[in-house]
């Protein structure tokens, strides 16, 4: 069943590892998630933006797929399923369809109405009893054609924002989604551990994991990061090892055109990937 992501984030805030949010685009994705969590006896959030439910038909054919698979799979490790940057209407739809955690992303209005939104969903999710992640300062990068210019964050605002009872708060700390640039300055550690100071124990969430190295998560945990969102890593992996399949000609090998056989090497690819961030994250045995 799936559950709010609020207790797993409250024992990774407290425990100092951080539980990974990987975004799911299609079966096999979901698939290779699942099961590299249940292996790896891990907790984990299924990260769905707006987009990728709209590629999947919609919210209720999400909500369905990942119901059926964790009873057809039997897993055990606690899952959420996590709305990613969803707007006010987007939030309102994934919670109606059943989703178990929501992200609303109100960072692009003015504070007063990202505030007031805001507070309308944590009413909302409160009586479903799911967990909620808002948003200050605007993550950069792109993502499904929305380009943030990658903020950091106002700290009075954060704790504005945290007082209204989220379950998590994300924060821009010059992060930003897809690929960093050979230019990076990283992250704004002084940033987060004031916000870390000022929103009491509230687990805060890093967007952006693509591309952050080790030490700079490790520390980035130790400032109360307890969820970090992954997606573009495994759109790598999973297109790096189709392509080396297709360009070694093994689709036309045998059945090498089935689709079970030609997904294989890229299903693969992204449960490495998984458990890759979760030993890094250290989430590994903490279902
Ligand atoms: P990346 O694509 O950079 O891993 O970011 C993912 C993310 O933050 C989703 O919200």
């Amino acid at each position: 069943m799936l559950v709010s992501a609020k207790d797993m984030l409250n024992k990774a805030y407290e425990g100092k590892y951080a539980v990974g949010q990987f975004n799911i685009n299609n079966l096999e994705w979901t698939k290779a998630v699942l099961q590299t969590a249940q292996e790896l006896n891990s907790p984990v959030i299924l990260g769905v933006s707006e987009g990728a439910a709209k590629y999947m038909t919609g919210f209720k054919t999400v909500v369905g797929m990942v119901n059926g698979m964790m009873e057809e799979m039997n897993i055990t490790v606690p899952v959420a399923l996590h709305l990613d940057h969803g707007s006010y209407e987007g939030a309102k739809a994934a919670i109606a369809a059943g989703f178990s955690s929501i992200m609303f992303d109100g960072s692009h209005y003015p504070i007063e109405e990202n505030i007031a939104k805001t507070a309308e969903m944590v009413k909302l999710t409160n009586e479903k009893g799911i967990s909620l992640e808002a948003e200050v300062g605007s993550i950069g990068g792109e993502e499904d054609g929305i380009v943030g210019t990658g903020e950091i964050a106002d700290v009075k605002e954060c704790v504005a924002i945290n007082d209204l009872g989220v379950t998590m708060l994300a924060a821009g700390i010059g992060n930003i989604h897809g690929a960093y640039p050979e230019n990076w300055t990283g992250l704004a550690f002084d940033t987060l551990e004031q916000i870390n100071n000022e929103t009491g124990n509230t687990p805060l969430v890093l967007h952006g994991g693509t591309g952050i190295e080790s030490d700079m998560i490790k520390k980035a945990i130790s400032l109360g990061v307890s969820k970090i969102n992954v997606n573009t890593e495994c759109q790598w992996a999973f297109q790096q090892a189709t392509r080396e399949y297709v360009v070694a000609g093994k689709d036309q090998q045998g059945k090498g055109f089935d689709p079970r056989k030609l997904l294989n090497p890229g299903f693969e690819a992204i449960k490495a990937t998984v458990k890759e961030k979760m030993e890094i994250f250290g989430s590994v045995n903490k279902a």
